[in-house]
């Protein structure tokens, strides 16, 4: 089922919903493309996509954290540390030959979805509101 941008996902800080917006893009696209046979070329490129996303991504939201001094930054990190080395431990795979790749793109997905419900509702939701609470804009 594809993952709806609704309120529960929305921020309300422009930056960061336009880089959540491009995640929820990626595994709408994830969800089509593997009902094709298209799978081969599409791992590599999602796995790029991921961590391009995570590098740039993570940043702006830890420099928020700074910036306002989000008490609950450390365990926020934490959790962005462990998306890298997932997203690198399904890269491992891949290269590795370890898995197939539908095996693999079906694990990307189900990785990113449970991401989206666990981290985004939550812990994005969390610091958003806090910020929010300190007038950003
Ligand atoms: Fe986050
Ligand atoms: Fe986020």
């Amino acid at each position: 089922m594809s993952v709806k941008f609704d309120e529960t996902l929305i921020m309300h800080i422009k930056h960061i919903d336009e880089q959540h917006r491009h995640l929820i893009d990626l595994i709408n696209e994830l969800e089509i493309q593997m009902k094709t046979s298209r799978t081969f070329y599409l791992i590599e490129r999602i796995l790029d996509e991921l961590k391009k996303y995570a590098g740039y991504h993570f940043s702006a939201e830890e420099e928020l954290f700074k910036k306002y001094k989000y008490p609950e930054a450390g365990e926020h990190i934490v959790e962005h540390r462990q998306f890298i080395d997932i997203i690198n431990m399904f890269y491992d795979e891949y290269k590795n030959e370890k898995e197939s790749k539908i095996i693999l793109l079906r694990g990307v997905y189900s990785f990113l979805y449970e991401w989206i419900n666990n981290h985004m509702r939550i812990f994005d939701k969390q610091y958003s509101k806090y910020l929010k609470d300190r007038g950003i804009e």
